[in-house]
C-alpha cells in the first residue's frame, strides 16, 4: 500500500533506541520541512488549482505535528536547534527530472515516497516504544504520513496517465530503496541501516 521497495530492517530500531533524542530533534526538523516542501509548491505552481488547497491543508498539517514535536522535545528537557539534515531527501529527490511536466510529477511521487517511509517508521517506533504515551504519538502520527502519501499519489495521478505515474513510482521508489541502502545511520529518521 505505501508503494516502497524495501523493509526497514529491525536491526535500524537497535541504532534509535541508542539516539533517541537526535531522532526526535530530527523528526522536528522532518515536520518543518515537510510544511515547507508543500508551500513551495504553492509558490512553484500557482497555476495548477488541483494542488492548491489539498497541499494547503497537508502543510497545516505538518505545522501542527512540528508544534506537537516542539512540545514532546519540551517535556523531555531537549532543546530544538540548528541540526545538519540527513541526505535522504536531497538524494532522492536528486532523480527529479528537470522539464516540466515531468519534474512536478516526480516532486509529487519523492513527496508520497517520504510520506510512506516516515509511515512505515512510525510504526515502528509505536511497536518498539517502552513509553505508551510516545507510542500512541507515533500511531497517530502514522495515520498522517499515510494519508498524506496517498494525497500525493492522487496528486500525481491528477496530472498524468495511470500506467505512466505507476512506472514512474516503481523506479523512483527503486531509487529510495538504493538510497538508504547505501546511507549509514546517522541519528535521522531516514537515516540508513547499517
Ligand atoms: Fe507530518
Ligand atoms: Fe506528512
Amino acid at each position: 500500500m505505501l508503494h516502497l521497495k524495501c523493509d526497514t530492517p529491525q536491526r535500524w530500531l537497535a541504532q534509535v533506541d541508542a539516539d533517541l533524542p537526535s531522532i526526535l530533534i530530527d523528526h522536528a526538523h522532518c515536520e518543518k520541512k515537510a510544511a515547507g516542501t508543500a508551500v513551495q509548491l504553492l509558490f512553484r505552481y500557482p497555476q495548477h488549482a488541483e494542488l492548491l488547497a489539498p497541499l494547503s491543508k497537508l502543510a497545516r498539517e505538518e505545522l501542527v505535528h512540528f508544534e506537537q514535536l516542539l512540545a514532546l522535545l519540551a517535556e523531555r528537557g531537549l532543546r530544538f536547534s540548528r541540526h545538519r539534515p540527513s541526505p535522504y531527501a536531497g538524494r532522492l529527490r536528486e532523480r527529479e527530472r528537470t522539464g516540466e511536466p515531468e519534474r512536478l510529477q516526480d516532486t509529487l511521487l519523492c513527496c508520497a515516497l517520504i510520506e510512506a517511509r516516515s509511515c512505515e517508521r512510525f510504526g515502528l517506533l509505536a511497536e518498539a516504544a517502552e513509553d505508551p504515551a510516545l507510542a500512541g504519538f507515533y500511531r497517530r502520527l502514522l495515520d498522517a504520513e499515510a494519508r498524506h502519501h496517498g494525497i500525493y499519489l492522487s496528486l500525481a495521478h491528477s496530472l498524468a496517465p495511470q500506467a505512466e505515474v505507476e512506472a514512474r513510482l516503481r523506479e523512483l521508489a527503486e531509487h529510495e530503496a538504493a538510497v538508504l541502502a547505501e546511507a549509514r545511520f546517522s541519528g535521522h529518521l531516514h537515516s540508513g541501516m547499517h
